[in-house]
């Protein structure tokens, strides 16, 4: 049986900062934030959104009556949730009008999540054919202002149905993993924002990704002449290229040619909007879907979750894939957002929601959003 992603939906917060801008603001050179860490833009979330509004977004924009009459499990891969017991997913059941008879519940491992649920949708869908699962990848990446990181922060969300048969990607079950005990990026639930052994971090990520492709090409005997594409976890675009170069050495001129032509198709959005945490490999498959794919292409997809976990596996591009995708909505959503000065973004970032609050509908500008915080409580509500 054939399973894998058959439809992918995405979600990005309406208001951004220029990389530019906030380098100037720093005094930084603006190349070492465009060149030495190769991002343009940043996502920034209002208040009222967090992780679930963001989600709720993604899985709308594809979720239909017959997809929610199929759905028999919904995971939510996020590192922002917002309740230490309740899970993302539950929020979600009211908000998308999701039916009760499905399993549901939320994955944590750093950016590893959205694969981990990806994982279990397959196993799922392998066990329950007629069934399809609902995988998403929700997240605020934040480091803090005027932090090493501050550079690397985003926000947005991926939304992935997984069925037989996939009209977008097909997995082929062929996958090498590990586990570490790595302390290069954690959150400690006190803590709104990350802390990070950034270039540790690197170093780590690169040395898993050359594990798990030396892994991979001796379990299933093949090269990278077996795949046209290598997809990365791409929290800043910089850290792709470096696990890509690894790669250099072992390929010919031409091979390293084309992989770098197609990882620059994949990481344009990620220039464009930062990071996603666990979102961020899923939304360089959508910019690499939406810029440059070819039906039947075979490619390599890299997961890495700081702390950590790291996984490779490879997937099949499906003839006609192009049907599945809104490219013209997704542009639209990119294309339409609007700039935030520095102070305005740095005042919008300091914003912290306590008990009592009420958010006042006349100045939302989302479908979904926290309408109030009531004995502790988070409250959402999808607009009118
Ligand atoms: N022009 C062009 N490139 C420049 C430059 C300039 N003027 N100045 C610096 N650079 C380059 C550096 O050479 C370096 O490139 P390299 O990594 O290829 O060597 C890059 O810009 C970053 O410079 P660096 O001095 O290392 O920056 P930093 O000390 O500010 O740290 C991070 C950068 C990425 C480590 C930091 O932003 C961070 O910790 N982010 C969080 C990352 C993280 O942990 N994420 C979890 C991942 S899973």
């Amino acid at each position: 049986m054939s399973i894998g992603i058959d439809k992918i939906g995405f979600y990005v917060p309406k208001e951004y900062i220029d990389i530019v801008e906030l380098a100037q603001a720093r005094d930084v050179d603006p190349n070492k934030f465009t060149i030495g860490i190769g991002q343009d833009k940043q996502a920034v979330p209002e208040p009222y959104q967090d992780a679930v509004t963001m989600a709720a977004s993604s899985a709308d924009s594809i979720l239909t009556a017959e997809d929610k009459k199929d759905l028999g499990l919904l995971i939510v891969g996020t590192e922002s949730s917002v309740d230490e017991s309740k899970s993302t997913a539950a929020f979600l059941m009211d908000l998308l009008e999701l039916p009760e008879d499905i399993r549901s519940y939320e994955i944590k491992q750093a950016c590893f999540g959205a694969t981990a649920g990806l994982q279990a949708a397959y196993d799922f869908v392998s066990l329950n054919p007629d069934k399809k699962a609902l995988v998403i990848a929700s997240d605020i990446a934040r480091y803090g202002i005027k932090t090493p990181g501050e550079v690397t922060q985003g926000a947005g969300s991926v939304a992935m149905i997984i069925s037989q048969n996939p009209r977008i990607l097909k997995l082929d079950h062929k996958s090498v993993y590990m586990t570490r005990n790595v302390g290069d990026f954690w959150r400690p639930t006190f803590s709104k924002t990350a802390f990070a052994r950034g270039k540790y971090s690197n170093e780590v990520y690169v040395e898993f990704f050359e594990t798990l492709w030396n892994k991979y090409q001796t379990k299933y005997d093949v090269t990278a002449d077996d795949f046209s594409t290598m997809l990365f976890h791409i929290p800043y675009t910089k850290m792709g290229t470096k696990a890509l170069r690894t790669v250099e050495k072992s390929v010919s001129a031409d091979k390293y040619k084309k992989l770098t032509k197609h990882y620059q198709e994949s990481i344009k959005f990620s220039r464009e909007i930062g990071n996603l945490y666990t979102g961020s490999l899923y939304l360089g498959l959508l910019s690499y879907l939406i810029n440059a794919a070819q039906e039947n292409e075979k490619v390599l997809l890299f997961s890495y979750g700081s702390g950590a976990v790291g996984e490779l596996y490879s997937a099949e591009i499906q003839p006609g894939f192009e049907k599945m995708i809104d490219k013209n909505l997704i542009l639209d959503e990119m294309k339409s957002r609007q700039k935030l000065s520095i102070p305005d973004y740095e005042k919008i970032y300091q914003v912290e929601y306590k008990n009592g609050t009420m958010v006042d509908p006349s100045e939302v500008d989302t479908k979904f959003y926290l309408s109030a915080i009531k004995e502790n409580e988070r409250l959402y509500k999808k607009l009118k």
